[in-house]
C-alpha cells in the first residue's frame, strides 16, 4: 500500500500547522508514506488545453509533471491546505485542479481510492478541508475523514498585529490587544485537533487493511456527486 501525503502550505514545515496535521494523520496509518510539500513548487492551474483527453496525461510542463506518477501509484491520499480567503490556497487549488487529467474516458486511475482532507486556518480550517473533499469527490475518491485546526495567522508575527485594525489578533481579541505567546494558535497544542488527526490516520489505515472494493466506492461517490448537483440546481 502506498499513501501519498501532500502539504499545501507555503510555509516551512517547522511553522506550518498543515504540515503538523498531515504528518500526524500519516504517522497513525501504520503504513509507509511519501510526503511532498508544495512549498516552492511552480504549479499552474488547469489551462483547459484538452491535451490530456486522449491519454490522461497533462501536457503542461511544470512541477506537477514529476508528481503525476506518485499520484497515480498511491492507494490513498492525505492532503492538507491552509485556509486563504475561506477556500484553498492557490497552489493547492492548482494542484487538485490539474487532476482534471485523470477524468477522461475510462478515467479509472484514481476512482475508488481513499483519502483524508486536512485544513488549517487562522480562524478555522473547515473551508479548505471541505473543498478538498469536493475535489476528491470529483475523482470518485472517498474522504474517510476530515481534520480541521486553527493555526497562527501571519498577523501575530508581522509586527503590526497589536495596532492593525483588520488583522486577526484585533478581530479575535478586540482593539488594543496585547499579543502573548500563549494566545497564538498552534494545532500541536490543540488536543482535540491532534486526536482527530490521529484518529483519521488510524481509520484510513484500518480501511486500507480491511481492503475495499474500488468499484463500489466509485459508485457510491458517483451517486453522492450527482445528488450534490441535484441539490445545487
Ligand atoms: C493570503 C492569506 C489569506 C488568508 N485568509 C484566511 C482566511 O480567510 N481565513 C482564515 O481562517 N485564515 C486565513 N489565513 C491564515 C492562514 O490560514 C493561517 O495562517 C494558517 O495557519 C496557515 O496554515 P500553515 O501554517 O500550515 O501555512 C490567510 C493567510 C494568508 C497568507
Amino acid at each position: 500500500m502506498k499513501i501519498l501525503g501532500i502539504v499545501g502550505s507555503t510555509r516551512k514545515s517547522e511553522t506550518s500547522g498543515v504540515h503538523t496535521l498531515v504528518r500526524t494523520v500519516l504517522d497513525h496509518t501504520r503504513y509507509e508514506y511519501d510526503l511532498v510539500a508544495l512549498r516552492g513548487k511552480t504549479i499552474s492551474g488547469c489551462i483547459a488545453c484538452l491535451g490530456c483527453v486522449k491519454d490522461n496525461i497533462c501536457k503542461v510542463k511544470d512541477d506537477l509533471a514529476e508528481l503525476r506518477e506518485k499520484i497515480v501509484e498511491a492507494d490513498a491520499y492525505v492532503i492538507g491546505a491552509p485556509n486563504y480567503y475561506s477556500t484553498l490556497n492557490a497552489v493547492t487549488h492548482a494542484f487538485v485542479e490539474r487532476w482534471f487529467q485523470f477524468r477522461h474516458q475510462e478515467g479509472n486511475l484514481l476512482w475508488g481510492k481513499l483519502a483524508v482532507a486536512v485544513g488549517v486556518g487562522g480562524t478555522s480550517g473547515t473551508y479548505p478541508a471541505n473543498e478538498l473533499e469536493k475535489f476528491f469527490l470529483y475523482n470518485f475518491i472517498e474522504t474517510v475523514a476530515k481534520v480541521a485546526g486553527q493555526g497562527a495567522a501571519s498577523c501575530y508575527s508581522c509586527g503590526y498585529g497589536e495596532t492593525c485594525k483588520v488583522g486577526i489578533p484585533t478581530l479575535l481579541h478586540g482593539p488594543g490587544v496585547k499579543i502573548t505567546e500563549d494566545m497564538i494558535p498552534d494545532v500541536a497544542k490543540q488536543p482535540q485537533t491532534m486526536q482527530a488527526a490521529a484518529e483519521a490516520g488510524r481509520l484510513l489505515g484500518k480501511r486500507l487493511r480491511e481492503g475495499h472494493d474500488r468499484m463500489s466506492v466509485t459508485q457510491a461517490m458517483q451517486q453522492k456527486l450527482m445528488s450534490m448537483f441535484e441539490h445545487s440546481a
